[in-house]
This record gives structure tokens, C-alpha cells and sequence, in this order.
């Protein structure tokens, strides 16, 4: 099979904002407990954060993290996680069956969030609460001093404000599963108030009203045109999650599943445009996918029990290559729509449906899904190109016919980087494009013979990027993409 790759250094879709490499930290399973804080852990530092964790999400490159949750979030008290620890409550959380020791709060996140040199993304919980505790929240996280809740922070050890610029107003609260689950008007009116609230303490926040929960939601698009045109003015970005796994043994279309975030992130936007002409307003709503991932979550779903215990392994999914290969598309389509998404997060970091994995007795390492977040967000850089690919085609159940190959193409002044998968099962295909004068700098590929291939904790290089082939002729460039593969090209 052949393809080509059409960029023009001038045909430019938006800027790779930093925050499309988000991540995602809940109280849900060893995410937290036994996941970023583990004292007594070989690798734990003074404040208990396993200091391999926080390597490798340095490593990673991940820019910002949405934190407490997801569905935790919407029972949650945040100040049940402040002050001193022994004096803590420990709880239950309904969301996850789960006993929440509260020994990791806001405070302490926003700690380890400095030691990995990422920024906070703060969900509030506009499930079983409102208003007021959003306002309190903030007035403790980032108001400087002199009242009662910032004095408490202070107090608390951090004299200095944290500084949170990115709020979520709830989670998925489209979700009859969600504590609080509302209606699209009830929670359209609660978010527009919280919203307003918040803009009173601190004009300057950036605000993120909850979306569809997934694409497939009965109430999607309704959803999002009611909430938005009850907050459209005071709320800046609408959120957008997706799961992917493979169904019905359809492995095709499971490798095209960026067709599904392409088709979502095209509805949201234009369901978003609509609602911004009938309010006649000049301002353009951003999108926030802020959870998104391969999950198997039929897996989930049939591990479930009803014991009440503290940080259980919970969706701790291992992944292969053809998982990684998907993950790569993915955020292929995120940078195809740098004009629209603003920030990206997958979930999660660490052990829960997350590209790092650690245990208690052994060194966190890398999964497959780590390597084309890595080399994504270390490699995509300054400017997104509309690309086009020229190739062929193949049917899938769920997606119709789709192309077999995708690609997206970053330029930073004369760097020009070239992403690139092949969702081809059984065959290579040979991608040509143009490279100017450009020499090949670096060029990688993650593939295996066995599209099933993990890394576990005692082989955890069992997957790993390998340099790919680049040949010349002239300025034409040639790669050869084998099946199931994800691949990057930089040229300079
Ligand atoms: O990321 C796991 C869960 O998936 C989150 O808690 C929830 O928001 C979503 O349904």
C-alpha cells in the first residue's frame, strides 16, 4: 500500500498550545494512594511522592493535570484533604466503592504538581454541592491572605497563593451515574452561577462547563446547546470525554477511533458556534477533552464489587501496541484541531487506565501508551499545518470506510515534524512526502510483529520506540509504515 502527505508550511490550522498534553490525577484506585504518594516506598520522597512517578511524568512531558476527579469529585469535601493529617476525616466515596483516607488533599497535590513541573487543573463538585463551597475553594486555593480560608492555607504551610487558573465546573454531570446527576437545564443554570461567582472572586479564571460524557450519550449535542446557552457568556470552554476499546471483537474500527474524537470534536464545536450566533455573541467557546483514553471499561464493568476498601487496584488496564497505536491517533486528531481544542487531558497518570504503572515492589515503568504521549508532546512543537494524506482506504463497522493512514504535521521555523499512523492490520504502507532541504533529524516508530506485545514491571522494555528508516531522493522522503504502527518524522 502507498500513501502521500500534503503540507504546506503556510497553511496554518493554530498554534500546539502546551496544554493539549494534559493528564488527568482522582481519588480513584491507586491512582493517588499507592500511584503519585507512597511513603515508604523505596523512591518516596520527604513528603511521600515516589520520586520514579515523578520522573517519568516529567519524562512525559505532561503539561497540566485535572485534579481531585472525575466522579469522585462529585462527593467530595475538598476541605476534608486540608490541615493537619491525623485530624483528617476519612470518608466513603460513593463513586468508587472506596475508603478515602484524605491523607492527600489539595494542598499536598498542588505540591507534587510543582515537583513535576506541571499546572493544576481543579474540578469542583457541583454534585452534592454548590455555590458557596466552589467560592470556598477558591477563596482558600488563591486568594493571598487576610481572610479566614486563605489565613487557614497559610496556616497550613502555603504562604503563598496557589495560583489555579483552570476550573471545572463538576464532572459529567450529563451521567445518571454521577452523584447529583442533573438535568441539562439544572446544571446549565449551576454552572452559569458558579461561573459568575467565581469571575466576582477572580476575574481572570478560565472556566470549563461539563459537556457530553461520551459522544454516544442519549442527551449528546441537546446537552451541550442548552448548557451553553444558559453560560455561554460567563464559561469559556465546554469539556469533551471519550473511551475507546475494542467491541464486538471489531479491532478495525477500535484502530479508527479518532475518527469517533474527529466526529465529536466537530459536533461540539459547531453545536457550540450555533448556540454563540443565537445568543449573538463574538466570543468562541473552546473545547476541553478533558478525560479521554483506550479503556476497557466491559472489563470494568464485570470486576466491579461491593466490598468498601482503601485504595483499590481499580482499572489498572495494561496496554498493548495496537492500545498505544490508537492512543498516538488520538492525539493526532488533538493537534488536527488545534484551532478549537484548548486543553487535553488523558486519564489518567498513573496505574488507573494510565501509561505509567508502578507497585509497591518494584520501580514505576513505562507502558505501551506512554511512548507516543512522550515523543508527542517532546516533538510537536510551534504550529500545526493542515495536512492532507492521499491513500487507501478500508471499511470498518462502526466508521464506514476511513483511511488507513493519518497524519498531522507541526512546523517550528524550519523544523517540520510529521505524525503518522498505519491502522492496517496485516499490511505496510509506504508514505512518501515532501521534505524541502530539510535533513532528517530524528524518526521513530512503535510497532511489534505482535500487535499484542505489553511491558510489565519485569519486562518493562518489552515496547519501545525503534528508529524508523527515512530514505531521501532528493526532496522527496519515504518511510514505510508497517501494520499497526504509530511513527514520527522530524526534519530540520
Ligand atoms: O477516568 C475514570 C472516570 O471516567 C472518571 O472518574 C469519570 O469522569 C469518567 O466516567
Amino acid at each position: 500500500l502507498r500513501a502521500v502527505v500534503s503540507f504546506r508550511t503556510d497553511d496554518v490550522v493554530g498554534p500546539v498550545r502546551r496544554r493539549l498534553f494534559g493528564s488527568f490525577v482522582e481519588h480513584l484506585g491507586r491512582c493517588v494512594y499507592g500511584g503519585i504518594h507512597e511513603p515508604g516506598h523505596p523512591s518516596a520522597d520527604e513528603e511521600g511522592f515516589r520520586r520514579d512517578v515523578l520522573a517519568l511524568t516529567r519524562e512525559m512531558g505532561v503539561s497540566v493535570v485535572r485534579y481531585p476527579g472525575g466522579n469522585f469529585v462529585s462527593g467530595y469535601r475538598w476541605e476534608d484533604g486540608v490541615g493537619p493529617r491525623g485530624q483528617r476525616p476519612v470518608r466513603r466515596d460513593l463513586a468508587w466503592r472506596s475508603i478515602e483516607s484524605n491523607e492527600v488533599g489539595l494542598d499536598e497535590f498542588v505540591r507534587w504538581a510543582r515537583k513535576a513541573e506541571v499546572e493544576v487543573m481543579y474540578a469542583v463538585n457541583l454534585g452534592t454541592r454548590g455555590v458557596a463551597e466552589a467560592l470556598d475553594v477558591h477563596e482558600y486555593a488563591n486568594h493571598g491572605s487576610g481572610t479566614t480560608l486563605s489565613d487557614l492555607r497559610v496556616a497550613n504551610g502555603s504562604a503563598e497563593p496557589h495560583g489555579i487558573s483552570l476550573w471545572c465546573l463538576g464532572n459529567e454531570m450529563d451521567g445518571p451515574w454521577q452523584l447529583g446527576h442533573k438535568t441539562a437545564e439544572e446544571y446549565g443554570r449551576l454552572a452559569a452561577e458558579t461561573a459568575r461567582a467565581l469571575r466576582q472572586a477572580e476575574p481572570g479564571v478560565e472556566l470549563v462547563a461539563c459537556g457530553s460524557s461520551s459522544s454516544a450519550m442519549p442527551t449528546f449535542g441537546e446537552w451541550e446547546r442548552v448548557v451553553l446557552e444558559a453560560a455561554y457568556e460567563e464559561v469559556d470552554h465546554i469539556s469533551c470525554h471519550a473511551y475507546y476499546e475494542v467491541l464486538d471483537g471489531d479491532v478495525d474500527s477500535f484502530l479508527a477511533s479518532a475518527e469517533d474524537m474527529d466526529r465529536f470534536i466537530g459536533s461540539v464545536a459547531a453545536t457550540a458556534d450555533a448556540v454563540g450566533a443565537k445568543v449573538k455573541s463574538p466570543k468562541r467557546i473552546g473545547i476541553s477533552f478533558d478525560e479521554w483514553n483506550v479503556w476497557s471499561i466491559k472489563d470494568f464493568e464485570a470486576s466491579r464489587t461491593s466490598e468498601w476498601r482503601s485504595a483499590p487496584k481499580l482499572i489498572e488496564d495494561t496496554y498493548d501496541v495496537a492500545d498505544a497505536v490508537v492512543v498516538g491517533n488520538l492525539l493526532i486528531s488533538l493537534l488536527r484541531h488545534a484551532d478549537r481544542v484548548a486543553v487535553a487531558c488523558q486519564a489518567q497518570l498513573v496505574n488507573v487506565i494510565a501509561p505509567i504503572r508502578c507497585e509497591p515492589d518494584s520501580a514505576a515503568w513505562r507502558q505501551t501508551t506512554f511512548h507516543p504521549f512522550a515523543l508527542t508532546s517532546r516533538l510537536a512543537r510551534g504550529e500545526v499545518l493542515r495536512t492532507v494524506v492521499d491513500g487507501p482506504t478500508q471499511d470498518t463497522g462502526r466508521f464506514g470506510e476511513v483511511p488507513v493512514v493519518d497524519a498531522v504535521v507541526t512546523r517550528e521555523g524550519e523544523e517540520v515534524v510529521v505524525f503518522l499512523v498505519n491502522r492496517h492490520r496485516h499490511e505496510s504502507v509506504e508514505v512518501g512526502f515532501e521534505g524541502g532541504e530539510r535533513g532528517v533529524v530524528e524518526a521513530w516508530v512503535l510497532g511489534d510483529e505482535d500487535s499484542g506485545a505489553i511491558n510489565t514491571a519485569l519486562q518493562p522494555e518489552r515496547v519501545k520506540p525503534r528508529g524508523l528508516g527515512v530514505e531521501r531522493d532528493g526532496t522527496a522522503v519515504r518511510v514505510v509504515l508497517p501494520p499497526v504502527s504509530w511513527g514520527v518524522v522530524r526534519m530540520g
